[in-house]
């Protein structure tokens, strides 16, 4: 087994050295209640304070969650839970960020607070830890570092007991170091250099074991470099693409042997890239959250 180390400048390992990891089925979503863009948090927020349209809200978030639901009829999903908006988080729906939840080799379910850098934002955290301790997941918290954004900035790689971790902007590169440790797992972390691209879910999507698609533009060489080490296909997405659709915030996983995208509508070559992957893709509009910064992937939970 590799150590538990976390990969800052090269990737002294390939894939097959890694051990496997059964992907998760279930996925979180969050109600929009108290859904509102009231400041600036990352540089798509700029100018949409209070520009949102409440009832457009509620039927895009209805959109994606009907998406979700028959995912779960059709039995590529195993459990679809939504969790209601709490009043003074504007941000909550965005539930990919407040915690981190992984098994453990050996089977333990924990799950890693997350340590917001906004305080609105901490107000969320609580919510989540609620909802998965009720589903047996032991919550662990941080001890030093004081930047962490969960699943906004943790994405595993497919089927495999690694994790890539991206830094600069709401996580710092200390978190990664005590998360290795608690969760005995190598952790290869990309530095994120553009502001546009302030969270790693933002500019990377991992489609196999063996392919990613990604914005070159959001990494630095030494990140870069250890990405095409470790995939075989790297697919890579025009910036303008990635910002004006943030089609690299789709929701692509493989479950229950199904391979199945969700992706905001209106880009060309990630759904092409997504298709030729062997994507069964649902295109819907999230327009109304990308105003605050964010689409389909940071919307859900997977667990
Ligand atoms: N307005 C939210 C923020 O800035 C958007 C979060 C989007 N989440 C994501 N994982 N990209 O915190």
């Amino acid at each position: 087994m590799l150590d538990a180390k976390v990969y800052t400048e090269s990737v002294p390992f390939s894939i097959a050295d890694i051990g496997d990891r059964q992907d998760p089925t279930r996925v979180l979503l969050c109600s929009p209640d108290h859904f509102d863009i009231v400041d600036e948090k990352n540089v798509h927020m700029a100018g949409n304070v209070g520009l949102t349209n409440k009832k457009l809200v509620q039927q895009q978030w209805e959109g994606l969650r009907t998406v979700y639901d028959k995912l779960k009829q059709q039995g590529v999903l195993d459990e679809v839970s939504v969790i209601p908006g709490a009043a003074g988080c504007e941000d909550m729906v965005f539930c990919a960020n407040q915690t981190l939840p992984y098994q453990k080799a050996g089977g333990e379910e924990v799950v890693v607070m997350s340590k917001m850098r906004h305080e609105s934002r901490q107000r969320e955290v609580p919510h989540f830890e609620s909802f998965f301790a009720a589903k047996g997941f032991k919550p662990v918290h941080l001890q030093k570092a004081n930047l962490f954004e969960g699943m906004g900035d943790v994405i595993p790689h497919p089927q495999k007991k690694l994790l890539y971790g991206g830094y600069g902007h709401r996580t710092g590169l200390e978190a990664y170091h005590e998360l290795a440790a608690m969760l005995d797992t190598p952790i290869v972390a990309l530095q994120l250099v553009s502001p546009k691209f302030y969270h790693l879910d933002t500019c990377f999507v991992p489609l196999s074991s063996k392919s990613v698609m990604l914005c070159r533009s959001a990494f630095s060489n030494k990140g870069f470099q250890m990405i095409e080490q470790l995939f075989e296909k790297v697919h890579q997405v025009p910036e303008d693409e990635a910002v004006k659709y943030f089609s690299l915030n789709a929701h692509a996983f493989i479950a229950h042997g199904r391979k199945v995208a969700i992706l905001q509508k209106g880009s060309t070559k990630t759904l092409e890239i997504l298709k030729d992957e062997g994507y069964a893709v649902t295109e819907l509009d999230t327009s109304e959250f990308m105003k605050s910064g964010g689409s389909v992937f940071c919307m859900k939970m997977m667990y």
